[in-house]
């Protein structure tokens, strides 16, 4: 469920109406609402409440400063995967304790910045890494805590370019191998191992690849304390997918994965972190467009809008299904129209979708992208020198621009010219 509904005929987000927004801040633009990023919060939050736990909020999903404060007044803990998102969560006010350090490539410079501004664990993703982070904490005096990513080799049903738990994929040590890495891990001065990672993909629509992986992890953890490590907390990585469309077939809820993890778990007395991003961001988030031509092909008509694949690029790079939908809702029984949604950039792939059925539109009319708020600003380029879009978020009655629109000029000055030009 999310806060973007028709009333009197016309599209809100929350208590506003979506074209005010558009009149005043101009298309396309990022539109979240701030009741369905604590709606979504709370429903992890309340699916773990029987375990101790912590909710850290995958924030590659999106990332403004005033999506991050809203999460983190809700007691949100961070998931971060470079020095720029911690810089981030910092800014926005999350203490170290309830941030946590992921990704496959940590630089000594990023280690050592987190070493030094406080984290609650680095979810270790290689020995190299194990290594090095060893090194950065001897180096400053301080014990840095750790789990180790455990790759366990379980297909988590989704696409290729978003599973992450199998063996040929880069993530994680091989869980094969895990009691021999921890017993590396525990002779390292440097290092405090607390506990254990994983995290197998991302819009996963069934329990069954999270229960093998979390029963693997289960085993995982008891072998490791009869080997003496103390296993005090299990990291179970987010992943949950969501509803991309209005069908029947909705990917299970956060309080049924709540209950996996009680059951697969919960008998280990370990705290309990999960990474999700896309549940929380995804439908809290719309991309509002306008539609600037309607064009005649051969054989069929195109929409051609004011948003591209640079602003929202899953469709182009994941053939990734938005819902379409008009800002002024349609009349009941119009004939509906039939169209390929495209954006102004040079390039075929700047497709949003194909023969897709929805009311007629004409040019000037506005469309929202729903689902559109994981994956979608933080994913955006400068492709055809077309500037970032702005972002919005709605608060009940209220509206503010949380990222504006650069200028072209701003754009532009951020190249310099060598001296000999
Ligand atoms: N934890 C780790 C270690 C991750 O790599 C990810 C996502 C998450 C948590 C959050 O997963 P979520 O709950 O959002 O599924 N750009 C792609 C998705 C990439 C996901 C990458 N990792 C897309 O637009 O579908």
């Amino acid at each position: 469920m999310d806060h973007f509904l028709y009333r009197d005929g016309a599209l809100f987000a929350e208590d506003v109406p979506v074209a005010e927004i558009a009149a005043q801040v101009g298309t396309p633009f990022y539109c979240y609402s701030s009741a369905t990023l604590t709606r979504h919060f709370k429903l992890f939050d309340d699916a773990l409440s029987g375990m101790p736990h912590l909710v850290c909020y995958a924030m590659k999903a999106a990332s403004n400063q005033a999506i991050l404060k809203t999460l983190a007044a809700l007691g949100a803990g961070m998931d971060v995967v470079s020095g720029g998102e911690y810089a981030r969560a910092k800014a926005a006010g999350v203490p170290g304790e309830r941030i946590v350090f992921s990704g496959v490539g940590k630089t000594r410079d990023e280690i050592h910045t987190v070493l030094t501004g406080g984290i609650r664990q680095f979810n270790v993703e290689s020995e190299p890494e194990m290594a090095v982070i060893n090194e950065v904490a001897l180096e400053l005096g301080l014990v840095a805590p750790i789990t180790i990513r455990v790759n366990p080799d379980v297909d988590a049903k989704t696409h290729a370019k978003i599973a992450t738990g199998k063996a040929e994929n880069k993530f994680g040590i091989p869980i094969s191998r895990a009691r021999e890495v921890y017993a590396h891990a525990a002779r390292l001065k440097g290092l405090k191992i607390v506990g254990i990672d994983v995290h197998i993909g991302s819009q996963l629509t069934q329990l069954e690849p999270f229960e093998q992986a979390y029963r693997k992890v289960a085993d995982l953890t008891e072998a490791l304390r009869a080997d003496g490590h103390e296993i005090t907390r299990l990291d179970l990585g987010g992943g949950l997918g969501i509803p991309y469309t209005r069908s029947n077939d909705a990917p299970p809820l956060p309080v049924e994965y709540g209950a996996l993890v009680q059951k697969t778990l919960g008998h280990l007395g370990c705290e309990i972190e999960i990474e999700p991003g896309r549940l929380i961001a995804g439908n809290a988030g719309i991309l509002v467009s306008k539609v600037i031509y309607v064009k005649q092909g051969e054989d069929r008509e195109f929409m051609i809008v004011d948003a591209a694949m640079n602003d929202l690029i899953r469709p182009a790079m994941y053939e990734a299904h938005h819902d379409i939908v008009s800002v002024i809702e349609p009349e009941a029984g119009l004939e509906q129209g039939r169209y390929d949604i495209v954006g102004p950039v040079c390039e075929t792939g700047d497709t949003f979708a194909k023969e897709r059925v929805m009311p007629p539109v004409v040019a000037g009319d506005l469309i929202a992208f729903r689902s559109a708020g994981a994956y979608g600003a933080v994913m955006a380029s400068e492709y055809n020198s077309r500037p970032l879009i702005p972002e919005v978020l709605v608060h009940e009655d209220q509206f503010a621009v949380i990222r504006r629109r650069p200028t072209l000029d701003e754009m532009i000055n951020r190249d310099t010219i060598p001296e000999w030009l």
